[in-house]
């Protein structure tokens, strides 16, 4: 199939509801055509009512544009902007068999009765739920009722997909496997995709670009390596993946700067820009740190919590009364609680914020 790959510009839109709450605040946002954009943030940050703007659903906002390529669309109804919406409920039509639920929008857009039958037959056959097309709706489980949701919405050959939390409802082990299945299913076909969750875990290996939202606004837009290695402020950091934060003052002797905090001594990477005394935010990332011995550990900690995780074991340490930090290790043996253990961490895995 020859997709249009059709980008999505949005301009400085803002949306707060008539009880004052301010959902969207501001936001521009550029969407690469034919790619996956996860929008990620915590519940009530405002992901459902952006995706809404987007979709046409949400009309009332006080400001702000939404373009799809050269078309402004925010005078263009839903059904006219060719998107296909999957939503956190799936809201499948419970009268209707699967086959009927995939023809609906189709036979809205009074296509022909083969090219229906085409249309939804490759649908289902992408989804892979051919063989259930003759049950009803309430026949279905979770998991499969997602399918026809998707296979819905795919059935239209949609310019742009919309997808709010489409795994969300579903048990851990299915979600992992349809997270496979859709990340496959969005790399074939290459529509640009909005796909809008909660969880990190399924921004980071959906998305080609990850969009973090806090408070109605986007904090960062990047690739899941840019955003995971490279996050511009200690909540997307600490959103995105599990990150050690210590707050403390850059120290100059000479040319070299030093992270100090109490319990805290560590060279950081040549050529930061920060200045002597700074106060800062230094971030690591638990998989960074090795250990090491009493010779030439930079940090010392004392264990607190141990997690045997099967593939690593994750450490709760001390550092000093005030500072904790995560370290993952692959061993498993010999951890006691309250021992001392001897850490090592190569400067390049520093990374400093501001704040
Ligand atoms: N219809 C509405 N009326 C008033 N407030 C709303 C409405 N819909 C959402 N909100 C509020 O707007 C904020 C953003 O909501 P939402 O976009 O649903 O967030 P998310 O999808 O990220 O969980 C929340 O504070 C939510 O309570
Ligand atoms: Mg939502």
């Amino acid at each position: 199939m020859k997709r249009k790959k059709v980008p999505i510009r949005l301009k400085n839109i803002s949306k707060t509801f008539p009880d004052g709450t301010k959902a969207v605040q501001d936001v521009s946002l550029d969407i690469n055509g034919g790619e996956t954009t996860a929008l990620v943030g915590p519940s009530g940050c405002g992901k459902t009512t952006l995706l809404r703007i987007i979709g046409g659903l949400e009309k009332n906002y006080e400001s702000g544009e939404v373009w799809f390529e050269d078309r402004k669309m925010d005078e263009v109804p839903t059904e006219k902007r060719n998107i296909g919406i999957v939503f956190q409920n799936y809201a499948l039509f419970p009268n209707m068999n699967v086959y009927k639920n995939v023809a609906f929008g189709l036979k809205v857009r009074k296509l022909s009765q083969d090219e229906i039958e085409k249309r939804v037959m490759d649908s289902l056959s992408l989804v892979r739920i051919s063989e259930l097309r003759h049950r009803s709706i309430a026949e279905l489980s979770g998991g499969q009722r997602q399918r026809v949701a998707l296979a819905r919405a795919l059935a239209i050959e949609p310019d742009v997909l919309l997808l709010d939390e489409p795994l969300t409802a579903l048990d851990a082990k299915l979600r992992d496997k349809l997270r496979i299945e859709l990340d496959s299913l969005l790399t074939e076909l290459q529509i640009t995709t909005i796909f809008v969750t909660h969880d990190q875990v399924e921004a980071m290996s959906l998305g080609d670009r990850i969009a973090v939202m806090k408070d109605g606004k986007i904090c960062q837009i990047g690739t899941p390596m840019e955003v995971y290695k490279k996050p511009k402020e200690v909540f997307v950091a600490t959103f995105i993946g599990t990150n050690n934060l210590l707050h403390g003052k850059i120290i100059a002797q000479g040319k070299t700067k030093m992270f100090c905090t109490e319990g805290v001594s560590l060279q950081l990477p040549d050529e930061l820009p920060e200045k002597d005394h700074e106060e800062v935010q230094l971030l690591f990332r638990p998989e960074d740190i090795q250990l090491s011995t009493s010779d030439k550990a930079q940090l010392i900690a004392t264990i607190k919590n141990a997690f045997y995780l099967g593939e690593k074991t994750r450490l709760i340490c001390t550092l000093s009364p005030d500072n904790e930090i995560t370290v993952d290790i692959k061993e498993s043996e010999n951890i006691i609680l309250g021992q001392k253990i001897y850490l090592e961490i190569s400067s390049e895995k520093l990374y400093i914020i501001k704040e």
